[in-house]
C-alpha cells in the first residue's frame, strides 16, 4: 500500500517527467551551444542537465520511500536551436517559472490532503526553484548589458565555463 494518494502519486509521477523533459531541453540547449562554439555556455547548460536528472532521481527516491509507483512516460519533443544565447536563457527562465507554477501547484495539493511527508519533500524543490529562476536572471542581466558585443559575450560564456559539476 502507498502512503500517498493516488492523486499525489500522479501528480510526483508527471513532475518526474517534467523534470526529465527538462533535463532533455537543457542537453539540447547544450548542443546547440556547442554548435555554436560557445563552450561555456554549452558547459553550464550540460552541469544543468545534470542537475535535472538529479531533480528526477529526487522525486523517484521520495515516491519509491513512499511505495508509489513510478511510470515513466514519453519525453516530447524539445527545441534545437536558438537565435542567441540571450534568447537561450530567456526560454530557459520562462520554462523555469512554469516548473515553480507546478511545485507551487503540488505544495498546495499535499496541504489540501493534509500530506505532510510530502510536502516536506516539495520544500526542498520550492527552494531550489527561488536558485534556479534568481541564477538565471542574472545570467539574462549579463547578457542584455553585453547587448551586441562579442567581447561581452566572450567574457560571459568564459565565466559560463567555471559553473562547477556537482557530480565531479
Ligand atoms: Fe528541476
Amino acid at each position: 500500500m502507498t502512503m500517498i494518494s493516488k492523486k499525489m502519486q500522479e501528480a510526483l509521477n508527471m513532475q518526474v517527467n517534467d523534470e526529465l523533459w527538462s533535463a532533455y531541453l537543457y542537453l539540447s540547449m547544450s548542443m546547440d551551444a556547442e554548435a555554436k562554439g560557445l563552450r561555456g555556455v554549452a558547459h553550464w547548460m550540460y552541469v544543468q542537465w545534470q542537475e535535472e536528472l538529479g531533480h528526477a532521481r529526487r522525486l523517484q527516491c521520495y515516491m519509491i520511500g513512499q511505495n508509489a509507483r513510478v511510470e515513466l512516460m514519453p519525453i516530447t519533443e524539445v527545441p534545437t536551436s536558438w537565435n542567441t544565447p540571450l534568447s537561450m536563457f530567456k526560454d530557459s527562465l520562462v520554462h523555469e517559472k512554469e516548473i515553480t507554477k507546478a511545485f507551487n501547484n503540488l505544495t498546495t495539493l499535499a496541504i489540501d490532503e493534509g500530506d505532510y511527508a510530502t510536502y516536506n519533500c516539495l520544500q526542498w524543490f520550492v527552494d531550489e526553484q527561488v536558485e534556479e529562476e534568481a541564477t538565471v536572471r542574472d545570467i539574462i542581466d549579463q547578457l542584455d548589458m553585453a547587448g551586441g558585443d562579442n567581447l561581452g559575450l566572450y567574457f560571459i560564456d568564459h565565466q559560463l565555463s567555471e559553473r562547477k559539476n556537482p557530480n565531479c
